[in-house]
């Protein structure tokens, strides 16, 4: 791809993988918007993500999710960051349209859990998977799908900017190979 065929980038991965914090930043960085899946939902619905859950279940939420997905990922010069769920769906990642970088922000779920809760009450699934463990095993069952975007980049134990940075870099290095094909 190559910068001028690059139109967006999608950031994918658990809950509290920095998707958002790193988006906003990476948004700056390029001088492109940034928008939020979660928080396009919220302004669609007029209601928090919280409240869809509780008062209409998860299935409502994941079709007004995918509607406003589909909806945000038709435009141009904006960074997205999806909700945790968005890509665990088969072959949702291989359809995404062209001219869309995809990075999965990886992490381990001790540190989802550490940054989760600074944030209590804003994520329904945490508070359902409360162990552990159970959060774990979400965790396990979503990694086949999150590894279907085209470059991972770890966000661990690393800066928000240092994380941006590095997906700059890979797409400066995705630039430079297209023009050499
Ligand atoms: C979800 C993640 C949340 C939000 C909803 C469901 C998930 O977004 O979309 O609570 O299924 O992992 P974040 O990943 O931004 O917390």
């Amino acid at each position: 791809m190559t910068r001028q065929e690059l139109l967006r980038v999608l950031l994918v991965g658990f809950m509290g993988s920095g998707k958002t914090s790193v988006g906003r930043d990476l948004a700056d960085r390029l001088g492109w918007r940034f928008v939020d899946f979660d928080e396009a939902i919220e302004l669609k619905e007029s209601r928090s993500v919280a409240n869809i859950f509780a008062a209409e279940g998860e299935f409502y939420f994941r079709q007004v999710e995918e509607h406003v997905a589909d909806h945000l990922l038709s435009e141009r010069c904006v960074v997205l960051a999806s909700g945790g769920g968005w890509a665990v769906k088969p072959g949702r990642l291989a359809a995404v349209p062209k001219g869309t970088a995809t990075f999965w922000l990886r992490v381990s779920i001790e540190k989802a859990l550490e940054r989760a809760s600074s944030e209590p009450g804003r994520r329904p699934l945490f508070e359902q998977h409360d162990a552990l463990d159970s959060t774990r095993q979400l965790l396990i069952e979503r990694v086949p799908y999150y590894q279907k975007a085209q470059w991972t980049v770890d966000t661990e134990d690393s800066a928000i900017e240092d994380v941006s940075a590095q997906i700059l870099e890979i797409l400066t290095e995705e630039y430079t190979r297209a023009v050499g094909e």
